[in-house]
């Protein structure tokens, strides 16, 4: 069985990257909790992957004899804190919603001293077991815990930047969500590109590169730009001490998730936003930067320029970026001094 699949798979590596493979092995780390455990559910349902496992320090095997009586083909392994090898072997896609979420009053960054040795931890595990997998960090501080996790990979020598990402996939659908509202049409036909970092003002919303949103001026731009940087905290402060975001970010993580195998499988024209190890601005010491990124088979296949930005977005880009340059050096040094 385990060579008829590795056979499948090099054959269509090397002859038919096109054509659709449809056997991966798809891993969630922090997959008792809430965002973990909706995210399961979705991602049970992609067609894509046929081997599920779900790790948690907590409540994994649970949520996998429970997520397994769904009828799709895929297979559900559960593994508990001791298991994560077993978890990560094999793995082609890891998503990682593993730490604690936000309470009001809190930014992403006080997440960062709890957050940060978790990711490590991670990290080195996914070094240590699947080093050629593609990664999408959720946790936060996400501007944080991609720096921390590419420093694990680099000290193990197994770090390769078109393999890690930073899930910003949220402040899309939101960015979608939020222009559909004002502008009364579909959400599906309203594509937005979000740039920069996961907090907000390091969130960079392009709205005048999308048909809809491009003629939003005055103050109805500024609250809906004001709306897509901090509507994450619109969720805090609505769940009112029991969390953040978990059900939405559940389904922009199998957005993303599903992204990630589309491009594997050899898809062409695969594109999102996402928060990568980046030329952009790197001339100005900002390593890692969200934007357009066309995936394929090993991850990060080109990162695409910002485009035309209107006066608003140069003057949002100015802020996002010595922002984004303190969270980016923050997760460098703590796996550097540790
Ligand atoms: P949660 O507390 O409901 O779940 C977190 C889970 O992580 C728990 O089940 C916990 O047991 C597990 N965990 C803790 N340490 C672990 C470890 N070492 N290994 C494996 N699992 C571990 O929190 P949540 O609401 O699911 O949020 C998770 C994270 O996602 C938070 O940091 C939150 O800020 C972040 N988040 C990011 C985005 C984004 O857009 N990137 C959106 C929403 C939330
Ligand atoms: C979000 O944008 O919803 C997440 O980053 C969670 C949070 O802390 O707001």
């Amino acid at each position: 069985m385990f060579a008829l699949r590795a056979a499948s798979k090099s054959t269509l590596a090397r002859g038919f990257a096109t054509s659709a493979r449809a056997d991966y092995r798809c891993v969630v780390l922090g997959a008792g909790g809430g965002i973990g455990q909706p995210l399961s559910l979705l991602l049970k349902e992609n067609p894509k992957v046929t081997e599920l496992a779900l790790y948690d320090v907590r409540g994994a095997p649970g949520v996998a004899a429970d997520v397994s009586h769904i009828n799709t083909k895929s297979k559900v392994t559960g593994h508990a804190a001791e298991d994560i090898a077993g978890a990560l072997k094999g793995a082609d896609v890891v998503i990682i919603p593993a730490g604690v979420p936000r309470k009001p009053g809190m930014t992403r960054d006080d997440l960062f001293n709890t957050n940060a040795g978790i990711v490590a931890t991670l990290a080195q595990a996914v070094a240590d077991n699947c080093p050629k997998a593609l990664v999408g960090i959720i946790s936060n501080p996400v501007n944080s815990t991609v720096p921390i996790f590419a420093e694990v990979l680099k000290k193990a020598g197994v770090y390769d930047p078109k393999r890690l990402f930073g899930v910003t996939t949220l402040d899309v659908v939101r960015a979608s969500r939020f222009v559909s509202e004002i502008k009364g049409n579909d959400p599906k036909d309203v594509k937005v590109t979000v740039v920069g970092g996961h907090s907000g003002p390091t969130i960079v919303p392009l709205l005048s590169q999308t048909e809809s949103s491009a003629d939003i001026k005055g103050e109805t731009y500024d609250k809906l730009v004001h709306r897509i940087q901090f509507g994450g905290d619109e969720v805090v402060k609505a769940k009112d001490g029991a969390g953040s975001a978990t059900l939405s970010m559940a389904y922009a993580g199998a957005r993303f998730a599903g992204a990630l195998l589309r491009g594997l499988d050899g898809e062409a024209g695969v594109v999102e936003p996402t928060f990568v190890e980046s030329p952009l601005f790197s001339g100005e010491g900002i390593v890692y930067f969200s934007s357009n990124v066309e995936l394929g088979p090993e991850g990060v296949k080109k990162i695409h320029p910002l485009g035309k930005l209107s006066a608003e977005e140069e003057t949002l880009l100015k802020a996002c970026l010595p922002e984004l340059k303190k969270n980016i050096e923050k997760g460098v040094s703590f796996v550097n001094k540790a």
